[in-house]
């Protein structure tokens, strides 16, 4: 958007110097208060071999006038040109930009016929998720929003882990004690528990052992009957419970392929595999050996097959990730793993890189910190168990409710609006910061309504849509406004311009934190502003230009936390 008023002094300074234009770059200042815009006069200083603070001094003098004209002013501060753009002429671009485009204002096109694979959320059946699934499912649905807002075909797989050896053991378990431990009754809980009854069988028990390894090769086998059965409805009622917590969170994948959904697929992988001449056989098991590609993986090869013939995460992931690029040709293939995983992928990648799939490079692990709890130990139930995500939301909504309850008893629908807020915490708490840093879950601190919360970004935009409310109600803002008045709305108009370059940027490095500070500083600017500024009842012309400011910051807000993944309850 700033390119409307970048691109004219661009085109000004390139004809006064004798550069091309291309060479003229335009940046943000480090410090807001310099300038909004501000050119670095090193290029054209070395054509004229003359020193860089000298030609900005000198340019800022003899062009003044005609920047002025493009609406400008502009300050020679060392080395640089800052440029300050008008408010009046910006607030009148911004506007218009923003309605214009409504709510897709900071999308574009330029995905447009592109594709991006996300594997996100992904847990494992018979197990809650645990948190490493909880941020990961929160960073890959912003991804997703993100993507699509820039207009790519954003294809969300939640690769499911439903297979493996310890199903062997599970369905054991369910035959043996599933009336004992009533399983029916609480299925999410009662799974956990036989989850780890039968890892525990395993490792002490011979003939609950021997059994478990009989059901997994029959499980393996494809063979129908009571054993699949099991593992069916295991399934089932795994993939109901993250539904529902899903659905709370507003997240649908576009495919829900487990792992076992590549079972036809390895066969084929690893005949390719091999087939590529890169596997050896080592103590019976088929490897890919990746020191060449990678020096640190000197002692961690890659393990396809095992020595008794069944195939691991790995050979599945494989086969998936060629299924993938087969499928969708991808522009990018992410997977929102934790930081845990980070040597399976670099494995996995430089498998693909042995067999000169040069693609590769699409593929991309986006790893992210712990999630922990306020002792910045790893986060577990108030009961000290294991943490289940939808009882944790609960918690959440609860103290929202009584939060609100508290702030606001008058206020109608409190029920969807303590939702709305104790979900919008979560969110916004796990999209806080750079995604590589560990997260610090605090009940209190994530629901503060002043903090730098999901909460807060809520309140502000209610309480804009109140304003907007109360002047619809006394019949103002219809004045021809004075935009001139928006002279200190500066931080505001700039911020709301720069909206689209910061969803672009928060996709291109997979880092939402980017589009929630962007909504943090904006509501403070916002906050601040309104605190010296009175926008109802002023002379009409004033209070129409600051009624338009209120509905266009509206909107951004919206816009961001729409991508952000937080609900906009119109009132608090
Ligand atoms: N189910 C795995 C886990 O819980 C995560 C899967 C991530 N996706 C993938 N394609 N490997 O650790």
């Amino acid at each position: 958007m700033l390119h409307r008023f970048a691109d004219p002094l661009r085109e000004l300074l390139a004809a006064k110097c004798g550069v091309p234009s291309a060479e003229i770059r335009l940046e943000q200042p480090r410090d807001e208060s310099l300038g909004d815009l501000s050119f670095p006069c090193f290029v054209i200083a070395k054509a004229r071999k003359a020193p860089p603070p000298a030609v900005a001094a000198e340019l800022a003098k003899v062009l003044a006038v005609e920047f002025e004209a493009l609406g400008a002013t502009v300050v020679a501060t060392g080395p640089y040109l800052n440029f300050r753009i008008e408010r009046k002429a910006l607030a009148r671009e911004v506007f218009a930009a923003v309605a214009a485009d409504g709510a897709r204002y900071g999308g574009s096109n330029e995905g447009a016929g592109k594709t991006i694979v996300i594997d996100f959320s992904s847990p494992n059946i018979a197990k809650p998720m645990h948190v490493g699934h909880v941020r990961s499912t929160i960073i890959g649905a912003a991804l997703i929003r993100l993507h699509r807002a820039l207009g790519y075909r954003a294809v969300g797989i939640n690769h499911i882990g439903d297979w493996g050896a310890q199903f062997g053991g599970l369905v054991v378990a369910i035959r043996r004690w599933r009336n004992e431990v009533g399983v029916e009754r609480d299925p999410v809980r009662g799974l956990l528990e036989l989850y780890q009854r039968s890892k525990h069988a395993v490792e002490t028990d011979e003939t609950f052992r021997a059994e478990a390894v009989a059901a997994y090769q029959e499980l393996e086998s494809g063979k129908e009957g009571e054993v699949r059965d099991l593992w069916r409805w295991v399934t089932e009622v795994s993939l109901a419970a993250f539904d529902r917590t899903y659905a709370r969170l507003g997240i649908r994948h576009d495919f829900v392929r487990g792992e076992s959904f590549y079972e036809p697929h390895l066969q084929p992988t690893l005949e390719r595999v091999i087939a590529s001449g890169v596997t050896e056989v080592s103590q019976g098991a088929l490897v890919v050996r990746l020191e060449t590609i990678d020096k640190g993986l000197k002692e961690t090869p890659c393990l396809l097959r095992q020595s008794n013939g069944t195939t691991l995460y790995a050979t599945r992931d494989l086969a998936a990730l060629f299924h993938r690029w087969e499928e969708f040709a991808f522009e990018r293939c992410l997977y929102v793993v934790g930081g845990e995983q980070k040597l399976h992928f670099r494995q996995l990648k430089a498998v693909l890189t042995r067999m000169g799939q040069d693609w590769q490079k699409r593929v991309e692990h986006v790893d992210f910190g712990l999630l922990l709890g306020k002792d910045k130990k790893k986060l577990a139930s108030r009961t000290g168990e294991v943490l289940i995500l939808d009882e944790l939301i609960d918690e959440v909504v609860d103290e929202a409710r009584r939060i609100i309850r508290e702030k606001n008893p008058a206020l109608a629908d409190q029920e969807a609006v303590a939702e709305a807020v104790g979900v919008g915490a979560i969110v916004f708490n796990d999209l806080k910061r750079e995604r590589i840093r560990d997260v610090v879950f605090d009940r209190a601190e994530i629901l503060s309504f002043e903090g730098d919360t999901g909460p807060y970004v809520q309140y502000t935009y209610a309480r804009l849509g109140a304003i907007e409310r109360k002047a619809a109600e006394r019949g103002e803002g219809t004045a021809s406004p004075d935009l001139a008045v928006l002279e200190n709305a500066g931080p505001i108009l700039m911020r709301m311009a720069r909206f689209p370059e910061v969803v672009r940027a928060a996709a291109a490095h997979c880092e939402p934190a980017e589009l929630s500070t962007f909504s943090i500083g904006l509501c403070r600017e916002v906050s601040s502003w309104l605190s010296d500024n009175r926008v109802l009842g002023e002379a009409p012309a004033v209070s129409a230009a600051r009624l338009r400011l209120v509905h266009h910051a509206r909107v951004v807000i919206a816009n961001g936390m729409e991508l952000l993944g937080l609900a906009h309850p119109s009132e608090m």
